[in-house]
């Protein structure tokens, strides 16, 4: 193997990606088992159903699952622990759950204080009581961690891109990220000197099958004319979680073919 290729191999590490058996946790997951890493998908889908998904993945190396809800903020911390206990330390760390309330997407001003609130606690407060937790179990032994924030972490949305569809872009997803992103700059000032790197990956919209004059207005907007696919986001996540981005600290990847430079 090539100096170069050494750099992504992630054999001997354990990596953690919670929402793990969604559209991009999936393929986070795949990738990460492909370099080498044991994964261990973290998710609130029953065991059973969350297997027979990972099947695929089995034979690619060691994908192993734990069903675990990001939300519950009294037991991660212990969870946590316990997990890396049971998996062979934490190397690498994917935030990429993605809770929300069933009334997510709501126009902003029919959004309710609960249930503001409650994607706050849910979404933002969540990754950043597990950023720390992960953090301090990998401080001083080595590690990564990757907090998934978004386009909408760092830019105003562009509202002409739902005209004509029935969708919108939630209030507080702007507040969740953008928390994220900045958190994770404090994370890597704290414990860069600790020896755990932490950036921020920033996917724009992946292509869902969404309705067909969202994706046309989307695409429209972008320099690449067209939406993401799941492995390119992954693609990306494998570069900030292996020695391939060694110098690589408290940065906001976009991987959004360019929607966040015109
Ligand atoms: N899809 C996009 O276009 C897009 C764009 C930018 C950013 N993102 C971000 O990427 C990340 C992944 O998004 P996605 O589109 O793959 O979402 P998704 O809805 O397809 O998958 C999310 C996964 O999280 C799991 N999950 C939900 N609540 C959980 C909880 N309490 N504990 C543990 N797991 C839980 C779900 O079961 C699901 O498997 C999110 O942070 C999202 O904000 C997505």
């Amino acid at each position: 193997m090539t100096e170069y290729l050494k750099k992504i191999d992630l054999r001997g590490r354990t990596a953690f990606v919670t929402g793990g058996l969604g559209l991009i946790g999936f393929e986070v997951s795949r990738a990460l088992c492909e370099a080498g890493a044991r994964t261990v998908v973290c998710d609130i889908v029953p065991v059973n159903a969350a297997l027979k998904k990972l099947k695929p993945l089995s034979s690619l190396g060691d994908i192993r699952y734990e069903k675990f809800d990001i939300t519950d903020l009294h037991s991660v911390e212990n969870r946590l622990k316990a997990l890396a206990k049971k998996h062979g330390g934490i190397h690498i760390f994917v935030n990429n759950a993605y809770p929300r309330t069933k009334d997510w997407g709501a126009h902003l001003p029919e959004v309710k204080l609960a249930s503001w609130r409650k994607n706050i606690e849910m979404h933002l407060n969540s990754y950043a009581w597990l950023s720390r937790a992960a953090c301090l179990l990998m401080s001083g032994k080595g590690g990564n961690l990757i907090n998934f924030g978004s386009i909408y972490g760092v830019m105003g949305p562009d509202f002409t891109v739902y005209e004509g569809t029935t969708l919108d872009n939630p209030p507080a997803y702007a507040a969740i990220k953008g928390g994220i992103i900045n958190f994770s700059r404090y994370l890597a000032s704290y414990f860069g000197p600790r020896g755990v790197r932490v950036n921020n990956i920033c996917p724009g919209g992946v292509f869902d099958k969404q309705n067909q004059k969202f994706v046309a207005n989307y695409s429209k907007k972008v320099p690449m004319k067209r939406m993401a696919r799941p492995d390119e986001i992954a693609s990306a996540v494998l570069f900030l979680a292996s020695d391939m981005s060694s110098y690589v600290t408290g940065q906001t990847l976009m991987v959004d073919g360019g929607w966040s430079i015109v």
